[in-house]
């Protein structure tokens, strides 16, 4: 797989800035897949651009849990959600850049959101076993990468490896400037 770097954390300010709803909307992008009750995974949310839309789709009895490796991103996703009203439904955490640290959320998710982040990871087969583990059988795994950073070679490698964790290609759903995959445990 091609090498990546972690995204710099003031890249954030710009990956959350509204201006990007003109071309991915993450009301558009999420609610076909997300209800009210939910308990979501965001792995690598950033500062919260698609996290706060999640929080609200899930309600008051859902769950977004957000998982990142750069402390800046959680710090700044935390204030964002203070100021929106969401931080009782959001549960950000740092974690390691081998791990997202998941213990405790066997079998528990109902859908995991993957945005722009798997590229960025060291082994995506182990991302995709952790993701695999948290999630309920039946449950999906929305997989989109930067168009422009991530080849269809390098994305069908993506493919492989969540295969090989027992997550299967269900849908190619469209999200404008990345391609993506809609995958599913069984
Ligand atoms: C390009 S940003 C995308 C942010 C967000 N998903 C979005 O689309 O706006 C990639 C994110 O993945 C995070 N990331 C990189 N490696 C990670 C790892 N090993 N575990 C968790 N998050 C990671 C980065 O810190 C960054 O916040």
């Amino acid at each position: 797989m091609a090498e990546h770097g972690v995204c710099p954390w003031w890249v954030g300010y710009l990956l959350a800035s509204p201006i990007r709803k003109f071309w991915q909307d993450p009301v558009r992008v999420l609610e076909p897949y997300i209800r009210p009750g939910m308990t979501v995974l965001e792995p690598g949310p950033g500062m919260g651009f698609f996290t706060l839309e999640i929080a609200r789709l899930v309600g008051p009895s859902g769950r977004a849990v957000a998982v990142d490796v750069q402390p800046r991103m959680i710090e700044a996703l935390k204030r964002r959600a203070r100021k929106a009203g969401l931080s009782d439904r959001i549960d950000a955490r740092v974690c390691g850049p081998e791990s997202m640290g998941l213990a405790g959320l066997d079998r528990s998710v109902d859908f995991v959101f993957a945005c722009a982040m798997v590229h960025e990871l060291p082994s995506a087969a182990t991302f995709f076993a952790e993701a695999a583990q948290a999630m309920k059988s039946g449950a999906a795994l929305l997989l989109a990468e930067p168009a422009g950073h991530v080849g269809e070679t390098e994305f069908a490698e993506e493919i492989k490896a969540a295969a090989g964790a027992g997550l299967s290609l269900a849908e190619r759903p469209v999200i404008k400037r990345c391609t993506a995959a809609l995958l599913r445990k069984s």
